[in-house]
């Protein structure tokens, strides 16, 4: 067969994650599959049950990274690499990374039944903890591999009950003896959802981004006094919240204020004791702040922080910030990217050359070698919610980019 005809298998493919978005599925169509729970081991389960079936070589890594290799014609070359994540967000979507490693699992499957050894290995990843939901920061554990981040800083994070990582990793049966440490890559492929509204505006199937925002994360905590808030009067108060609340109108207004070209956002806040009749004392809350451009962003944090603790100081509320995690914005490969819209064309599918706001691995595997993604339409531009979805027949369009892009890389002398 000319290898310009082979197509994946679209319902297998559209089976494939029926059956992976049973585990955890939310009642309103979502997976809730934060990392490292039971739901996420079970997702864990099953994949690697699948990698047994195509009888590739599993090796899972000290952070849980669960890879799958697929021999080549010659083993000595570096292998191309794709996946994505199984973990979710909090009533987050079935599609969001898990159809990023789904897609790389179908290409496998394909090539199995037409009988095609590629030259180089081919190698799928599920990376622990892209959403960094649970856990922050997110992509952490291809920042490990990438050697960005350090693995025992990545292993004492906490999550809001002051578990550690590296015990639920324990728990769960998936801390793996294997480093966590790159090794060769000849390229880096990772299909996702675009989870923002551009392909369907501009009706296109495929979507090759040109690369990622940076993502800074910061995390405030400010202490108040408590008090029964009947007797209290208002003045003389130290209300946390209220301190929490006037800051996080600022960081709402800080794109507008840097001219654009950025987006800041508060997504999470704990407030304490959190109740109606007490004055809060205590409350920690995340900023996000992303742009093209990691300069633009920094100003914008230095001039941010400088507004929190005067804001702080008004209130008689001491603050303390941590920041918690930046990773530069991610130009990808440029051939990688041109070459992930000549397969969109040749396939027949219309593309769009774009630009990621969503961070995903590929940052950080875009530190060590040429990567690309390959991005298809998200239903309405919604994701991180229940009812993210993305059309079948986008999904196996996508999955056909993926694998003439992978076939072409991997057959590179
Ligand atoms: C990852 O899901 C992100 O926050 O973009
Ligand atoms: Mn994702
Ligand atoms: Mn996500």
């Amino acid at each position: 067969m000319n290898p310009e005809n082979l197509r994946v298998n679209g319902k297998r493919l559209q089976q494939t994650l029926e059956d992976m978005a049973k585990i955890g599925a939310t009642p309103a169509g979502g997976v809730q599959r934060l990392t490292l729970t039971d739901e996420d081991k079970a997702a864990r389960d099953l994949f690697v049950q699948w990698l047994k079936e195509l009888n590739l070589e599993i090796t899972i890594d000290e952070m849980g990274n669960i890879f799958g290799k697929r021999a080549g014609k010659n083993n000595a070359l570096t292998p191309v690499l794709s996946g994505s994540h199984i973990d979710s967000q909090p009533k987050g979507g079935r599609f969001d990374g898990t159809l990023g490693v789904m897609t790389v699992l179908e290409v496998l499957r394909t090539l199995d039944e037409n009988d095609i050894r590629t030259e180089r290995p081919l190698v799928i990843v599920d990376w622990t903890n892209e959403e960094g939901s649970r856990f922050a920061p997110a992509m952490v554990s291809s920042g490990v591999w990438a050697g960005a981040l350090d693995r025992d800083w990545a292993y004492d994070r906490t999550d809001i009950n002051g578990i550690r990582f590296e015990d639920e990793l324990i728990r769960i049966g998936y801390k793996g003896a294997a480093p966590a440490k790159k090794w060769p890559l000849h390229t880096y492929y990772e299909l996702h959802i675009e989870q923002g509204p551009m392909l369907e505006r501009e009706h296109k199937i495929i979507g090759a981004p040109k690369g990622i925002l940076c993502l800074h994360w910061y995390d405030v905590y400010l202490e108040g006094e408590a008090n029964q808030v009947g007797p209290t009067p208002m003045e003389g108060r130290h209300d946390a919240l209220c301190a929490a609340a006037e800051m996080i109108l600022k960081v709402n207004a800080l794109p507008e204020r840097m001219g654009g070209n950025m987006v800041a956002t508060v997504g999470e806040i704990q407030n304490y004791p959190n109740s109606r009749n007490i004055i809060p004392d205590k409350v920690h809350f995340t900023v996000d702040i992303r742009s093209w451009d990691d300069d633009l962003a920094i100003n914008a944090w230095n001039l941010l922080r400088k507004d929190f603790e005067s804001l702080a100081q008004a209130r008689g509320c001491p603050i303390r910030i941590e920041e918690t995690w930046r990773v530069e914005h991610s130009p990808f490969d440029k051939n990688l990217v041109q070459r992930v819209l000549d397969n969109a064309d040749m396939l027949g599918y219309p593309s769009l050359y774009m630009i990621s706001g969503a961070g995903h691995d590929a940052s950080y595997m875009n530190q060590i070698a040429p990567a690309a993604m390959i991005f298809v339409p998200s239903i309405g531009g919604r994701s991180h919610v229940e009812v993210e979805n993305t059309e079948w027949k986008d999904c196996e369009a996508g999955a056909n980019v993926l694998l003439h892009s992978m076939l072409q890389s991997a057959d590179e002398k």
